[in-house]
């Protein structure tokens, strides 16, 4: 049976620039949407942009463009960074398209008409960077830059009256929000009292956002806009069908710096919209440049395009999978880039490939060879290889992807391992067919791995397939043809010298 599977990214800033933190998020909800297309289920992967709000309209004044103008020249850098980065997403929404202007108006509405809005004159702390009043305690910490004292009359949600509803749906819904110390961090912030949420912003300071459909005066805060995306892309109020298949989403993700609006706000925005909350709310951890943030802010950004463009995107998606423990921060550094590129692919992936090819071309005239009578070692690789793929779905599934990909490459490591041991270029002196079965296990355990690989490495992984003449992406033993004719090709991931150069063959 096909089961729905919505995922999501945050939609970024159509101001920032693309960087490797932004990319990681895309990449991973691209993983997740390729395993589960790959397990035969129905897919919904939605990613886009916030094009409303301050920072926006200053930019754009900046550049004397109009606002919309200045929207649609930044949007396609993320666009054609994602084609670039082999991203399948099957929507792109951006919040100053119309069908996204109509959902967040008949949103406010029905908040407003359930009597959840009401306004009020305040008087307090604003953070012009952070677009919202901060409360004195967050001024006195000083990690808030450009803040006046602000008083103006606003629109309020009652985000208060859910409060209790909402601790209570937390503790019943354990796989709500993850990973599990997340949680913990948000029980912990609902235990001081949970107050309004100002929902509006006059137009005489910012005009650049969605009108509020009870007050032409005002537009939307900029929050309770961005977070109806996900509903809105998903058919709300548009098309019934559609809302109720997607809707709750299987997933958003999220970094943790946007737990907050998450997993607080937006629960309680859908509790007074009447609608489920999504599944699951996973926030991932940070990837830092030494000790501080990767963010534009700070100018200490990695460029993913220059990155995909001297290393290929394959290596990009696999190191960024690979590398972070999910939900842990990561060090983003060219060392470990280089190290996992040089392990990883070039060494085990790659050089697995180069042994049965060249073994099978010169032993087999370039043919794979039948797999015959499986000894001891033989049935343990064939065991494995045919076990993966189930494990690779609980991993997945359960948000474990750098623990997913380590379990294909414990296979490709024990398969070059099991060549050495088997030795097939001996064999071959004594015993051809003793030689064909060991190249067959070695070829049919890569083959295997390829296509457990194939949502991270869509590119390369497909090569290797190809290579091996390998017909559909079943993960299960014995699918690779005797008989098959190989490909000629060249190294998959040739290797890399402490810089970061490509080492040629002298
Ligand atoms: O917050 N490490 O957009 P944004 C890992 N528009 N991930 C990172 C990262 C880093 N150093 N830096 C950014 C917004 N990210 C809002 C979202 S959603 C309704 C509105 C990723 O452009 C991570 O996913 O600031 C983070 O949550 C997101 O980019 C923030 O993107
Ligand atoms: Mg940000």
């Amino acid at each position: 049976m096909k089961t729905p599977f919505y995922v999501t990214t945050p939609i970024y800033y159509v101001n920032d620039n693309p960087h490797i933190g932004h990319a990681y998020t895309t990449i991973l909800a691209d993983v997740l949407a390729r395993y589960h297309r790959n397990e035969g289920d129905e897919v919904f992967f939605l990613t886009g942009l916030d094009e409303h709000g301050q920072k926006v309209q200053q930019a754009a004044q900046k550049r004397g463009v109009p606002e919309q103008q200045h929207c649609d020249e930044l949007a396609p850098r993320f666009s054609d960074l994602w084609k670039k980065l082999e991203i399948q997403n099957d929507d792109f929404i951006r919040t100053t398209e119309p069908r996204h202007i109509k959902a967040v108006q008949a949103a406010l509405q029905k908040v407003y008409d359930a009597g959840d809005v009401y306004t009020d004159e305040y008087e307090g702390w604003y953070s012009v960077a952070e677009e919202r009043f901060i409360t004195d305690t967050e001024k006195d910490s000083g990690h808030f830059r450009d803040v006046k004292k602000l008083k103006e009359r606003n629109y309020f949600f009652k985000m208060s009256k859910y409060q209790q509803k909402l601790i209570d749906y937390i503790n019943a819904h354990p796989e709500f929000i993850q990973p599990e110390h997340r949680k913990n961090e948000v029980l912990g912030f609902l235990r001081q009292p949970l107050g309004d949420l100002c929902i509006s912003r006059p137009k005489s300071r910012m005009g650049w956002g969605i009108e509020i459909p009870f007050d032409k005066e005002y537009v939307t805060y900029v929050w309770f806009d961005a977070l109806i995306n996900y509903i809105t892309a998903s058919g709300y109020l548009v098309d019934e069908k559609e809302f109720k298949k997607w809707w709750p989403a299987s997933v958003h993700l999220i970094g943790k710096d946007i737990l907050t609006t998450h997993a607080v706000y937006w629960p309680t925005m859908l509790f007074s919209l009447g609608l489920p909350l999504p599944k699951t709310i996973f926030a991932h951890g940070w990837w830092l440049i030494g000790e501080t943030k990767m963010s534009k802010s700070l100018g200490n950004v990695v460029d993913p395009l220059s990155l995909v463009d001297q290393y290929g995107v394959d290596p990009v998606r696999y190191y960024l999978m690979r590398e972070m423990v999910l939900g842990q921060d990561a060090n983003f550094t060219m060392e470990s880039f280089i190290k996992r590129y040089n392990s990883d692919l070039a060494n085990d992936f790659g050089n697995l490939l180069n042994r049965v090819s060249g073994l099978i071309g010169k032993y087999f005239d370039g043919c794979v060879p039948k797999e015959g009578q499986a000894w001891a070692p033989d049935k343990e690789i064939r065991k494995v290889a045919d076990g993966l793929a189930k494990n690779i779905e609980e991993l997945i599934n359960g948000m474990r992807v750098h623990e997913a990909l380590e379990q294909v490459l414990v296979l490709i490591r024990n398969t070059n391992v099991y060549m050495e041991h088997q030795a097939p270029w001996k064999e071959a002196k004594e015993n051809l067919e003793r030689a064909g079965t060991i190249l067959y296990t070695a070829t049919e355990a890569l083959r295997v791995s390829a296509i457990l690989l194939l949502p991270v490495m869509p590119a390369k992984a497909n090569t290797v397939l190809e290579i091996l003449g390998a017909v559909g992406t079943e993960p299960c033993w014995g699918q690779l043809k005797a008989g098959a004719k190989l490909q000629s090709h060249d190294a998959l991931f040739p290797r890399l010298d402490a810089e970061g150069k490509v080492i040629t063959k002298s």
